[in-house]
C-alpha cells in the first residue's frame, strides 16, 4: 500500500528510451562509454538499465519528485553516514534534474541481491533486518542531526496521529455535502468508513496516552518497511524505497514490517526488537500494547489514504480515476477490519 501519494500526483507516461536514459547516465556518471544493452521496468517510475561496458554493470532509476529526490541524497550523503549506518541505505550514485518535466531521477547501483521474500522469509535475512532497524531508530533518536530530518522528511509522530483521523473524517463529511459525488459512491460503503474512523478518533485519547508511556522519543522512520522494501545478498542488507521516510515513534515502522510478515514470523522479530530498544534504556512495551499501537498506526495509514481517495473522487466525481479511488475505498473498509499484527504465541494473558 502506497499511503502518502494523491493520483494526480503520480504522472502516467511512456517510459523514456534506452537512448535518452544513456543520454543521462553519460552526464550523470561523468562516463563516455554507458552503452545501455537492456532496460527493464520494474514499477511505475523504476527501470533496470544493463550497461554493455565497465563498473557499475547495471543501474536502476527512480523518478520521483524533485524534494523527494533532494531528501534521498541527503539520507545518503549526510544522515545514514552521521548515524555510521551508510551501508544500509539505498546505493545511489547521482541525482539528476528531469530535463524533460518536473521531476528528478535517482541513480542508484543496480544491487545484485533479492528482496526479503515477504511469504517465506529467510530467518537469518530476518535477523539482520531487525539489527538494522533497530540500530536505525536507537541511533537516530540521539543524534542531533534529527532536527534536519524532521524538517524533510513526514511528520508521523504523536500530533499526526490524530491529525490523520481529522483528514479522513473530514473529507468523508465533505462528500456527504456533495450529492453528485454522493451518486456515485455506495452510501453503506460512506457510513462504513464514517462509522469506524469516528470509533477510531474517540479511542484516540487512550492510544496517545499509551504512546506517551511506552512509545518512547521520537526517531527517523523508513516510513514504508514492508519486506519488499528490503534488499539482500551474501553478508549484506539494505532497506530501499525511502520515499516515505518521516519522524515519529518507531512503533509506526514496526507495525509495518509485523503487519506485512507472516504471522509465524512475528514473534522473533517482536522479541529481537523489544530486546534492542530496551537494552538502548527504551520503555519495553507489552505484546498487548505492540499490538494495539501497531493497530493504531495502520488505522492511521487507512485513514490517510481514506483521505486522498476522497480528494481524488472530489476533484473528479466521474471517470477512470474516481472509479479507481471508489474501489479503493471499498477496499480501505475492508482492511479496516483486517488489521491484525498479532504474533501466533499470543494469547489473552500473553506479556
Ligand atoms: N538499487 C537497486 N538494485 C536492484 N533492484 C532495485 C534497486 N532499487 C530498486 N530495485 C527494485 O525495484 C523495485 C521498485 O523500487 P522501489 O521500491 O524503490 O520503487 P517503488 O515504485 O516505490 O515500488 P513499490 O511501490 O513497489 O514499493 C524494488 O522492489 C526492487 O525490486
Ligand atoms: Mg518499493
Amino acid at each position: 500500500m502506497t499511503v502518502h501519494k494523491p493520483h494526480q500526483g503520480v504522472r502516467e507516461t511512456d517510459g523514456p528510451s534506452t537512448s535518452w536514459f544513456a543520454g543521462v547516465l553519460r552526464q550523470a556518471l561523468h562516463r563516455d562509454d554507458p552503452t545501455v544493452s537492456t532496460c527493464r521496468k520494474l514499477s511505475r517510475h523504476v527501470y533496470r538499465l544493463t550497461l554493455a561496458t565497465g563498473r557499475p554493470a547495471s543501474v536502476v532509476m527512480k523518478r520521483l519528485d524533485p524534494a523527494t529526490a533532494h531528501r534521498d541524497r541527503l539520507l545518503v550523503q549526510r544522515w545514514l553516514p552521521a548515524v555510521g549506518l551508510a551501508d544500509i541505505g539505498p546505493s545511489l550514485l547521482a541525482t539528476v534534474s528531469d530535463p524533460a518535466g518536473d521531476g528528478a531521477w535517482s541513480i542508484y547501483e543496480g544491487l545484485d541481491g533479492h528482496i526479503l521474500d515477504q511469504l517465506h522469509p529467510d530467518p537469518e535475512e530476518v535477523d539482520r533486518l531487525v539489527e538494522v532497524v533497530a540500530s536505525l531508530h536507537v541511533r537516530f533518536a540521539r543524534h542531533p542531526v534529527i532536527a534536519e530530518i524532521r524538517h524533510h522528511g513526514a511528520h508521523l509522530g504523536y500530533g499526526a496521529y490524530v491529525g490523520h483521523l481529522n483528514d479522513a473524517a473530514q473529507a468523508l463529511t465533505a462528500v456527504r455535502s456533495r450529492s453528485d459525488v454522493r451518486a456515485h459512491l455506495p452510501s453503506a460503503l460512506l457510513a462504513d468508513l464514517e462509522r469506524v474512523v469516528c470509533r477510531a478518533r474517540e479511542d484516540a485519547p487512550s492510544v496517545l496516552a499509551l504512546l506517551d508511556r511506552v512509545g518512547g522519543p521520537d526517531t527517523v522512520l523508513h516510513g514504508d518497511l514492508w519486506p519488499k522494501n528490503v534488499m539482500a545478498g551474501p553478508g549484506w542488507l539494505r532497506l530501499i524505497d525511502w520515499d516515505q521516510l518521516g519522524v515519529g515513534p518507531a512503533i509506526y515502522d514496526l507495525s509495518t514490517l509485523l503487519l506485512r510478515l507472516p504471522r509465524g514470523s512475528r514473534r522473533p522479530v517482536l522479541d529481537r526488537y523489544l530486546g534492542h530498544i530496551a537494552a538502548a534504556g527504551w520503555p519495553r512495551p507489552t505484546v498487548d500494547e505492540v499490538v494495539l499501537l501497531s493497530t493504531a498506526a495502520e488505522r492511521a495509514r487507512l485513514a490517510t489514504l481514506a483521505a486522498w481517495r476522497v480528494l481524488d473522487i472530489l476533484e473528479a466525481p466521474t471517470g477512470p480515476v474516481a472509479a479507481w479511488a471508489g474501489d479503493e475505498l471499498q477496499s480501505i473498509s475492508t482492511w479496516w477490519k483486517e488489521i491484525d499484527p498479532r504474533p501466533e504465541e499470543v494469547t489473552a494473558t500473553a506479556r
